[in-house]
């Protein structure tokens, strides 16, 4: 893929349904008593990765379009052949969530990237609930030989991790009692909210402990998936960086675990204000509005500690943004970066340099210094489709021309990505 920089952002969008949203509403959707219709499905790979292993499972799905309906009150059956989660962490580690409480063995598999992606984070709390797993040494595939009776557990995530969270509350429906987990900091909630939202109660104390009463089913429903604010994070910082862009995004999803980055952006001076705010089962939503330029350049600062969980997915955007703005950025406790779909750290780092930035490298995050001017360049996406995404936007505001190779990686995530980025940019 080649990109030209552009002068502005002009438009009005409505992004495809949220990722994490859309594989955790399959599921419950997959495990309900009743009837579930769910539109503006996902469109990435990813949730498509989800859809598949399920139907392998037995499970009736229907889908037209981003329209899925499943008739509830479905039985999972033992797969025929191994279950491929594609390039999909969300899909392997929550459905061996599911899988650790069935009354039969199944594999998951995945991709290169998958299969090189640690396991043990979920292979620990799964057996402890009595699941007996096999893996190679902590990695993919995984055989999940189940037990439809587990044992409840109270488990501390020794990483924040919206995925091992929810593949222990997804074991606790078949456990008897109460299963709690405790995270060190917050991480995405979709998995409480939607469960909350189909009839399983969840409680919470504080944002730190979560907790389930088993056994548990879904009743089934209705929902419409917000759009993907981590696919519209891309959009923003786009229009932030052009003066004279005006840009709306709207049915976005504005759940407060996924939208660190607004403000972020906000507190290096960006225009963002967010309107018309909605629930959908739980899941607030509206619209963002975004003015370009930075009318009140701040500095830029650290962003570490408890605040990376919730920014994780747009950390390489933010680290390019870093790269535009007073002061630049510096991203420390971000260890988990390097066992993302690629080592993103590395990526990232690897990438901004090819473009003239200058950036330092530590184990666990990257300085980028500010002010920087980006020139076009030959970027390797590594297969990563948020790496791939991050730098079509430093392309934009670089000069010359920027070719992104194997940018076709972003439809596990986000197909429409280039056809829609095209439509909003002015040259
Ligand atoms: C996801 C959780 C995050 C995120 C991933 C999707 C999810 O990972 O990076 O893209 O759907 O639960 P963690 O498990 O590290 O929180």
């Amino acid at each position: 893929m080649r990109l030209t920089p552009a002068r502005s952002i002009h438009g009005r969008l409505r992004l495809p349904g949220d990722k994490s949203i859309s594989h955790r509403a399959a599921l419950i959707a997959a495990l309900a008593d009743g009837r579930s219709e769910i539109t503006n499905f996902s469109t990435g790979a990813d949730c498509a990765s989800t859809v598949a292993c399920l139907r392998e499972l037995g499970v009736s799905i229907e889908q037209e379009d981003d329209k899925l309906v499943l008739a509830g009150g479905q039985r999972l059956v033992a797969p025929q052949r191994p279950l491929d989660c594609g390039n999909s962490g969300s899909t392997l580690r929550i459905l061996a969530g599911v899988l650790a409480g069935q009354d039969f063995s199944a594999e998951l598999t995945g991709d290169r990237s998958l299969s090189s992606r640690p396991m043990r984070r979920i292979i620990e709390p799964l057996e402890l609930m009595g699941a007996k797993i096999e893996a190679h040494d902590g990695k993919a595939p995984l055989r999940i030989h189940g037990s439809p009776r587990l044992t409840p557990i109270t488990y501390k995530l020794p990483v924040a991790s919206a995925q091992v969270k929810s593949a222990i509350l997804f074991a606790g429906l078949n456990a008897e009692g109460r299963t709690t987990v405790i995270e060190s900091s917050p991480s995405r909630d979709h998995t409480e909210r939607l469960f909350n939202g189909f009839g399983v109660p969840v409680t919470t104390d504080g944002d730190l402990s979560v907790t389930l009463e088993g056994p548990a089913r879904f009743s089934g429903g209705a929902i419409k998936i917000p759009g993907d604010v981590s696919s519209a994070a891309y959009f923003v910082a786009a229009a932030m960086l052009l003066s004279d862009s005006q840009l709306t995004i709207e049915r976005v999803g504005l759940n407060p675990t996924r939208t660190a980055f607004l403000s972020v952006l906000s507190s290096w001076g960006a225009d963002v204000s967010t309107t018309d705010l909605q629930t959908e089962r739980n899941e607030p939503y509206g619209t963002i509005n975004v003015r370009g330029g930075i009318p009140n350049h701040r500095q830029g600062g650290a962003l570490e500690g408890g605040l990376i969980p919730s920014l994780i997915d747009e950390l390489p955007l933010l680290a390019v943004v870093g790269s535009q703005i007073d002061g630049g950025i510096r991203i420390r406790d971000a260890r988990e970066l390097r066992l993302k779909e690629s080592d993103r750290l590395a990526t990232t780092a690897a990438n901004l340099r090819a473009m003239g930035a200058e950036v330092e490298e530590f184990d666990d995050g990257l300085h980028v210094s500010g002010l920087t001017p980006l020139h076009g360049a030959l970027i390797d996406s590594h297969g990563d489709h948020r790496i791939a995404m991050a730098f079509a936007v430093a392309a934009l505001v670089a000069k010359g021309e920027t070719e992104i190779a194997g940018a076709e990686c972003v439809a596990i995530s986000f197909p429409e990505f280039f056809t829609l980025l095209e439509s909003v940019v002015r040259r």
